[in-house]
C-alpha cells in the first residue's frame, strides 16, 4: 500500500474514485480504471453497490443509537459520506475519516473545515492501537462507548492473516455494543480474480474466498441477513439466495457483544 502526490503512478483513491464517477484523477488513473472496466465490465457497479451498502449500514448503526464513526481507508470524499448519512439519523453524530493518502487527506479537510464533530486522520489503519490513540482521532471519537468502525472496500489490499489481525485488533479494544462493517471486493472464478489482480497496479489486490470473508467475522455477532453481496444488504431482510454474477461485494456488519 502507497500513497503519495505522484499524478504518473495510478493511485488506489483515484481510480476507485473514477469508477465513482467522481473528478479528481489523472491520466495515469483513468487508464488503469478503464483497463480494468474492459477485463470486468460490472467493476463499476460493485464500486457503486459497495457506497450505497456502506451508506445502508451507517444509517442502521445510526438507527440502533451509534453516534461514532470511524471510517478507515475513508477514500475520496464521495456523495453522500458517510457524516452526512450519520447525521441525517443522528445529527450530533461524530465522525473520523481514516487514511494514509495525503491527497485524499486534504480533500477531506477542504470538505470538513466547516463541520463541528468531524475530522480528518492521517494513520495507517493497520495498527489499531495507534488509530484509536491517535490525537486528533481522540478529539472527537470516545472508544470507551459504542462506535461504528468501517473497512469498506479496503481488506482485499491485505492478505486474509493481516487482515483477520486488524479486525481482531479493532474488536478488541472497542467498547461491547460497537460494530464493524465490512465490505471486500471478491469474484468467484479464478481466472478473473488473478487477471484483475495482475492489471492493477494502484496497490496488490487479494482475491478473499467467501470462506475468508466469513473468517473476517468471527468472534462477532453477524447483524440481519449475515454476509450477502452488497447490494442486497438490509438489515431487517433475511439473507437473499440468488447471486447475480461471478464478481461480488460480500458485505456484513458485525455486533461486538465483548472482547475477542
Ligand atoms: C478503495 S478506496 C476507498 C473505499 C472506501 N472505504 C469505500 O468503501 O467507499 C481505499 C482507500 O484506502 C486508503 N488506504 C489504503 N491503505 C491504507 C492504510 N494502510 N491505512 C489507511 N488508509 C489506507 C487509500 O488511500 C484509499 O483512499
Amino acid at each position: 500500500m502507497t500513497a503519495g502526490f505522484d499524478i504518473a503512478t495510478p493511485n488506489m483513491a483515484r481510480v476507485y474514485g473514477y469508477w465513482l464517477g467522481g473528478k479528481d484523477h489523472y491520466a495515469a488513473d483513468r487508464e488503469e480504471a478503464e483497463r480494468l472496466l474492459m477485463t470486468y465490465p460490472p467493476l463499476r457497479d460493485l464500486v457503486r453497490e459497495n457506497r450505497a451498502f456502506v451508506i445502508q449500514a451507517v444509517t442502521w448503526a445510526a438507527r440502533q443509537g451509534i453516534s461514532q464513526f470511524i471510517d478507515l481507508g475513508a477514500g475520496l470524499p464521495a456523495s453522500p459520506a458517510v457524516h452526512h448519512a450519520a447525521r441525517a439519523v443522528r445529527p450530533t453524530a461524530r465522525v473520523a475519516y481514516v487514511d494514509i493518502d495525503p491527497i485524499v487527506l486534504s480533500h477531506a479537510r477542504a470538505l470538513l473545515a466547516t463541520s463541528d464533530g468531524v475530522t480528518a486522520v492521517d494513520a495507517d489503519l493497520r495498527d489499531p492501537a495507534a488509530v484509536l490513540t491517535d490525537p486528533d482521532l481522540r478529539a472527537v471519537i470516545d472508544p470507551t462507548r459504542p462506535v461504528a468502525v468501517i473497512l469498506g472496500a479496503i481488506l482485499h489490499f491485505l492478505d486474509a492473516d493481516t487482515a483477520r489481525a486488524v479486525i481482531t485488533g479493532y474488536a478488541r479494544k472497542l467498547a461491547p455494543g460497537s460494530c464493524l462493517i465490512i465490505s471486500v471486493a471478491c469474484f468467484d472464478d479464478e481466472g478473473v480474480g488473478k487477471r484483475l489482480a495482475a492489471e492493477y497496479t494502484a496497490a496488490t489486490w487479494h482475491n478473499h474466498s467467501p470462506a475468508d470473508v466469513e473468517s473476517f467475522f468471527a468472534g462477532l455477532e453477524l447483524v440481519g441477513p449475515g454476509i450477502t453481496e452488497a447490494q442486497t444488504w438490509r438489515a431487517w431482510l433475511p439473507e437473499p439466495v440468488l447471486r447475480r454474477r461471478d464478481g461480488h461485494v460480500l458485505a456484513g456488519v458485525g455486533r461486538i457483544t465483548r472482547g475477542r
